[in-house]
């Protein structure tokens, strides 16, 4: 890196605290002199001891013995997850098989919690310790402590809807508000009700057995009463108290070190390269520590990691000791552990993370945080009813638990990329997701869950009606309701048994009539990761096309870096769009796979091969993986329903055809001067430079996603099938 760069950017000091400088506790130091699993074991035990929440572990048993339901509030780190499933388990309240369920509202934070307790425990994962997310599921009949997601939970209450099995339910990480938790929270409320009445009413008689899911329960425990307990990390617990009827706060008292925070003088205008700059600027003049620096999403982490690697390469042999790690909600399972694992001894560790490190994970030995204020989040307009990834200013809320995550083990330091003005106009909390974002799954969970009154259902902050309506009109057209907003019988039914987004499902449920649900089904797997092609797309598609028409191509190595990789995207680009793109790389994926597999049939060096392709290929090898695993996972659901996989072949039209019908919503006609309008709102969009139409420019498309830079983009397009649109829109419209 440049010095001038470093030296531009100076943090004046505002809230210094007297700090010494002092040595850095790390409680992975045990593990990195120890090869003993024994020592490993004492660590882990001195570790557990040493946590704020366990001097309390017996008050907040009586507590849960006493009360229904509770709001449990600590600071990030004192060990509400990880410990109290197994004070629970402990005092005895998985006795006849039941199970203790902990919520989280992302799928890394279930994984690698459960991963820690069942080491805590002694136990092997999928025992009694377990977790299962959308997708995955690691437990087993004697599982008693099960991490999984919010979703997921949702998920079990449609086969059974009094979740008999659990004894306990944590909805933890409450005040992130997420659609999936306020669904839960106004659910759970039911269930707890519905098991109270059916408890009061049940005579137990202990030798009738009733069988669910290969276990044997005794009937006079299945109706026992749910404890409910609601954990959050922010301090104000009133607003759950309230929605539940006044249940009982208790707040388990952190520990926090002093954490310099430093502004930056003004603005930057580029909040990546002002992050990058400061990883460097810590590292070549702060004391030993890791940096944890917030950044938005999967695509930006690797341009940051790619950088940092880049840049590293200027800096003199005995400055090059960074290690950088990257945590984001779909980074496959094995690779989610790397972020726990000790620095080794001279290293610096910089964990690059999305928001999911504000408070669902907490990394030992981190000292300095970079924030740049912002975070990746889902917006709704409810005037056009579209739903968009935006990257936005996080609230003041957010900025104080990213800042406290510099001082759990230490005083830290975090830098805000922004100036203090503007912190001061950020909003307090974060508004709740349910209030901005497209409702349709919710609507069409909650009709599968029988509640018909989506508008009187008892959601903690209520969705705006208009948004409401909204999502009953996509869903009808989609076919999932009836004339008269009852789901339907089977579209509606069968939609609400996958995992998906409605219109994804939609689109699984009507390529088996076009004889094409092998392709749709790659479509659908490749759309559920982030992305496939390795490179910074979407920061360099924007500046290709400026640098490119400034003739300045040659002075960039991203930018060469990204037309190498353009060229060797070419050959699986179909004329017809990004989705049957997709369908090639898959394609090409797993015939290279099996491949390598008529040779050789351990599973290493199969996997290392097809990263060496993906490398060769610039494709996203993390991703590629996760589409894989999804795909299989989809298909165990259609086989479930019966549904056969058929293949279209080269009738590249028949799949038109089904898309056009899958998505009709999204449709997109060219306008005069090359934009695009959005025929089902009139919304003025472009399309994005990643995709394979985007010279082309055909007269009408079908868009899979919308996003919002500086400019509204579709990208994922193909063209679409003319004769087949006019069947949903009037030939003027
Ligand atoms: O939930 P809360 O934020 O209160 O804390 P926790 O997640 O239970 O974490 C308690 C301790 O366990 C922290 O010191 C974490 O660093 C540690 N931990 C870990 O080392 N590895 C994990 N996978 C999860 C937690
Ligand atoms: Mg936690």
């Amino acid at each position: 890196m440049s010095e001038g760069a470093c030296e531009r950017r100076c943090f004046p000091s505002i809230s210094r605290s007297p700090l010494k400088e002092q040595k850095m506790v790390n409680l992975n130091e045990g593990s990195k002199t120890s090869n003993k699993s024994l020592d490993r074991k004492h660590w882990i035990l001195q570790q557990r001891r040493s946590l704020p929440i366990a001097s309390v572990e017996r008050r907040l048993v009586d507590e849960v013995r006493k009360n229904d339901t509770i709001i449990i509030v600590g600071e990030t780190g004192s060990g509400k997850t990880t410990q109290l499933p197994q004070y629970l388990f402990n005092a005895g309240f998985c006795r006849d098989g039941k199970v203790i369920g902990i919520t989280q509202p992302r799928r890394v934070a279930a994984v690698t919690v459960a991963k820690r307790v069942a080491e805590e425990c002694d136990v092997q994962l999928g025992q009694k310790v377990g977790y299962a997310i959308r997708f995955e599921d690691a437990t087993s009949t004697s599982t008693r402590i099960k991490y999984m997601t919010d979703g997921l939970l949702l998920r079990e209450a449609l086969l059974d809807p009094i979740l008999s099995r659990y004894s306990v339910i944590i909805v933890d990480e409450a005040h992130e508000r997420t659609v999936h938790t306020d669904v839960l929270l106004g659910l759970l409320k039911k269930v707890q009700d519905a098991r109270l009445k059916q408890h009061k009413l049940d005579k137990p008689y202990i030798n009738n057995v009733v069988k669910f899911d290969n276990e044997c329960h005794s009937s006079n425990m299945k109706f026992a009463p749910l404890k409910l307990i609601i954990m959050s990390a922010s301090l104000d617990a009133k607003g759950f108290s309230e929605y539940f009827c006044g249940a009982k706060a208790v707040y388990v008292q952190g520990r926090q070190y002093p954490v310099d925070i430093l502004y930056t003088y003004h603005p930057e205008p580029d909040y990546v390269d002002a992050t990058l700059i400061t990883i460097f600027q810590i590292h070549l003049d702060d004391g030993p520590g890791d940096i944890l620096a917030f950044l938005t999403g999967q695509e930006e982490i690797e341009l940051v990691d790619m950088l940092v690697h880049e840049r590293l390469k200027q800096l003199p042999e005995c400055s090059r000791n960074i290690l950088t790690v990257p945590i984001y909600s779909s980074l496959p399972s094995e690779q989610q552990m790397n972020v726990f694992r000790p620095t080794p001894s001279n290293f610096r560790k910089v964990i690059l993370a999305t928001n999911i490190a504000e408070t669902s994970v907490t990394i030992p030995g981190v000292k300095y945080v970079i924030d740049p204020g912002v975070v990746k989040s889902r917006y709704y307009n409810p005037v056009t009813g579209m739903e968009s990834l935006i990257i936005m200013p996080i609230s003041k809320a957010q900025a104080l638990q990213r800042s406290g995550r510099a001082g759990r083990e230490g005083p830290g330091k975090c830098f805000r990329l922004y100036p203090e003005s503007e912190f001061w106009k950020l909003i307090d909390s974060t508004v709740p997701e349910i209030k901005r974002c497209s409702l349709s799954n919710v609507v069409l969970q909650l009709k599968a869950l029988g509640f018909d009154d989506i508008i009187g259902f008892d959601f903690m902050d209520k969705p705006t009606r208009s948004a409401i309506k909204q999502s009953l009109q996509e869903l009808y057209l989609l076919g999932a309701l009836t004339d008269d907003c009852k789901l339907s019988d089977p579209v509606g039914i069968q939609m609400a048994r996958f995992p998906l987004d409605p219109i994804y499902s939609k689109a699984l449920i009507l390529s088996g009539e076009f004889k094409c649900l092998e392709e749709m089904l790659i479509v659908v797997a490749m759309l559920s990761v982030e992305s496939i092609f390795y490179s910074p797309r979407e920061k360099l598609e924007e500046s290709v096309v400026i640098i490119y028409e400034m003739a300045l191509l040659y002075f960039s190595p991203p930018v060469i870096f990204y037309y190498k990789a353009r060229s060797a995207w070419k050959k699986f680009s179909s004329p017809d769009g990004d989705h049957l793109t997709l369908v090639t790389i898959f394609r090409a994926a797993v015939e290279y796979r099996e491949k390598i597999r008529s040779a050789t049939n351990k599973e290493k060096a199969i996997d290392k091969s097809l990263s060496r392709w993906c490398r060769d290929n610039f494709i996203n090898n993390r991703s590629l993986k996760h589409a894989l695993d999804v795909h299989s996972q989809i298909k165990v659901y259609l086989e479930q329903m019966d549904m056969s996989l058929s293949s279209c072949g080269d009738d590249v039209l028949q799949f038109r055809r089904c898309l056009t019908a899958s998505f009709f919503l999204n449709a997109a006609e060219k306008q005069p001067d090359g934009s695009y309008r959005v025929k089902a709102n009139g919304q003025n969009v472009q399309i994005h430079p990643s995709s394979v139409l985007f010279r082309t420019k055909p007269e009408c498309i079908i868009f899979t996603e919308l996003i919002q830079t500086n400019q509204i983009y579709v990208r994922n397009i193909s063209r679409a099938w003319m004769p087949e649109l006019s069947q949903y829109y009037d030939v003027e419209s």
